[in-house]
């Protein structure tokens, strides 16, 4: 049973965290749909500390509220009921526009790719590197980083010259070329093929390592489970366990795995 798993308090146990400040530091947040009658809460007191370098896998079934979090988390909407520090700035109670300022420094991966048809791979890329106001440098950048997800070759094509694959690292590129501290990724490796998705997740795991960022990663694939230094379980709305991948398939053998993580 998941529910064996503990929920941590504080650092996990794997991670010096002694000197260490908190990237992602959330304090009983809860976070509610709608309005009067049709208000409906979605997320319940969830507590929760995720670190510099490391990957924290979240998982959970369908309509958990792992989407939710993530959106909270990446200021893509506002929270209002208890403390969230990202990057150390609290977010509950900043209007929109001081938002937009913090998601400058958080690098987003969604399942729809979100890639401009018209524009090429690179230009894709490169602006994002506008955002940074590096107008000159931009196409070499995006070149490099296109480079670094394998797809050199393909900086000039459009998306509807790619494969579903080769659209979803264009993404990543994006995600990754100004070097965010904070990376959300939600089933970024879902429409990919078994070794695309393993070169995806190799990459963010070497930008974890050597750049020290968070990745906080949505994903119901067991294919990439190896990669979290943690894996947390969100169950209706409640954080249910956080764990290291040991303990967490210690906790489900496969049979209780598929039926109960995998379920969609
Ligand atoms: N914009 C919205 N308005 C109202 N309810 C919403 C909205 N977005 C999500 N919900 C509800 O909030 C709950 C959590 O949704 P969320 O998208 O966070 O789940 P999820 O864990 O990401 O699910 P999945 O694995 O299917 O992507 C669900 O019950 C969903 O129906
Ligand atoms: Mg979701």
């Amino acid at each position: 049973m998941s529910s064996a798993l503990p929920i941590a308090s504080g650092s996990p146990p794997d991670v010096p965290t002694t000197s260490t400040e908190a990237s992602i530091q959330v304090r009983n947040l809860s976070y509610f749909f709608g309005r009067g009658d049709l208000r409906k809460q979605v997320l319940f007191d969830i507590s929760l500390d995720l670190y510099p370098g490391q990957i924290v896998i979240m998982t959970g079934p369908s309509g958990s509220g792992k989407t939710t979090l993530l959106t909270l988390i990446g200021a893509l909407r506002s929270a209002t009921e208890g403390s969230l520090r990202v990057l150390g700035q609290e977010l509950v109670g900043l209007g929109s526009r001081q938002l937009v300022e913090i998601r400058r420094n958080i690098g987003f991966i969604f399942q729809a790719h979100n890639l401009f048809e018209s524009l090429t791979a690179a230009q894709n890329v490169e602006m994002a590197v506008e955002l940074t106001g590096n107008f000159r440098g931009k196409r070499q950048q995006a070149v490099d980083i296109l480079s670094q997800v394998g797809l050199a070759e393909r900086a000039d094509y459009k998306p509807a010259a790619l494969s579903g694959g080769q659209k979803q690292r264009v993404a990543i590129a994006r995600a990754l070329v100004n070097q965010p501290q904070l990376i959300l990724a939600d089933e970024p490796t879902a429409a990919l093929d078994k070794q695309s998705g393993r070169d995806v997740v190799t990459l963010m795991q070497q930008l974890a390592q050597e750049k020290g960022c968070t990745i906080l990663m949505v994903t119901h694939d067991n294919r990439i489970l190896d990669v979290a230094d943690r894996i947390i379980n969100l169950v209706d709305g409640r954080l249910e366990s956080d764990a290291s991948p040991q303990q967490y398939a210690d906790a489900h053998a496969p049979k209780s795995l598929d039926q109960k993580m995998f379920m969609m």
